[in-house]
């Protein structure tokens, strides 16, 4: 039942004007699967997140998505309405700076509210208790449910990022460089927490990082983007620990010997 993928990317180019930012990417994602998009900085990982996840159109290729009720659509060809009801309900955005993925001037309660409301929840009480209930699986104390973002640390701001995101049981989410704004004391156990989270609740997940350590510890797949183009693509063990590609090797050495 679960053998069709969820995610179907084929040839996925990005141009800006003459300008490539990712080139003919094609892969497939599994229910269940997480895949890390590894590369340096300016390899098209944001572009290709972006043109796979209804932020950007791409220039060629094609998105095809398996909805709840067992259908496989184009992404395309979604309508306006229901893309956006795909991004609110059945789909996560995690972003690298929590400021862009949150509402900073409303409580942490009610960025996490809003998320349910956006699909349908209307009673208060049980809005509340799931704020709560959520704050405390991304270990934000209770009593902070009603102070704003403002007034968090960056960890704390991308916890409730993360919440905000779960609430409502999504299916698929997508991370750009989730750890990469933060101390690396913070890297740590947000990863940590991330990693429990996702396989609590069975998520697929497509993260971007330049972080080979991100990349080990949460994902199943990775693929090696150079240059716009997927150089290399396998188990992350076998990637990590074996890398085929001269450039893969390079990028796997130069973080051996920090
Ligand atoms: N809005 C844009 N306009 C022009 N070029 C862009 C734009 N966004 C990204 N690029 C270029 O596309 C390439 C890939 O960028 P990006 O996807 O941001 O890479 P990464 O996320 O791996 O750092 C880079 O060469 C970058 O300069
Ligand atoms: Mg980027």
């Amino acid at each position: 039942m679960t053998d069709l993928p969820l995610l179907s990317v084929r040839s996925i180019t990005r141009r800006y004007g003459r300008h490539v930012g990712c080139e003919d990417v094609s892969f497939d994602l599994y229910p269940g699967e997480i895949l890390a998009v590894v590369g340096e900085s300016g390899s098209g990982k944001t572009t290709l997140l972006n043109c796979i996840s209804c932020r950007m159109q791409p220039t060629a290729g094609t998105v095809s998505y398996r909805m709840r009720d067992g259908e496989t659509r184009d992404l395309a060809a979604l309508t306006e309405a229901e893309r956006r009801f795909l991004m609110r309900t059945d789909w996560g955005f995690v972003h690298q700076n929590p400021a862009d993925g949150l509402r900073m001037r409303v409580s942490a309660g009610a960025n996490i509210g809003e998320r349910m409301m956006a699909v349908g929840e209307r009673h208060y009480g049980r809005i509340r208790a799931s704020a709560e209930d959520w704050l405390s699986r991304v270990e934000i104390p209770g009593a902070r449910i009603d102070d704003r973002p403002t007034a968090f640390s960056g960890g704390m701001r991308q916890r409730l990022q993360i919440a905000r995101n779960l609430v409502t049981g999504p299916r698929l989410v997508f991370m750009d460089e989730p750890t990469g704004g933060l101390d690396v004391s913070v890297q740590a156990r947000l990863l940590d927490l991330l990693r429990s989270l996702v396989a609590e609740m069975g998520l697929s997940a497509v993260v971007v990082t330049h972080d080979l350590a991100v990349a080990r510890l949460l994902s199943h797949r990775m693929m090696v983007m150079r240059r716009g183009r997927v150089v290399e693509h396998g188990l992350t063990d076998r990637v990590l620990d074996d890398p085929q590609d001269a450039y893969t090797q390079l990028l796997v050495a130069s973080i051996l010997e920090v």
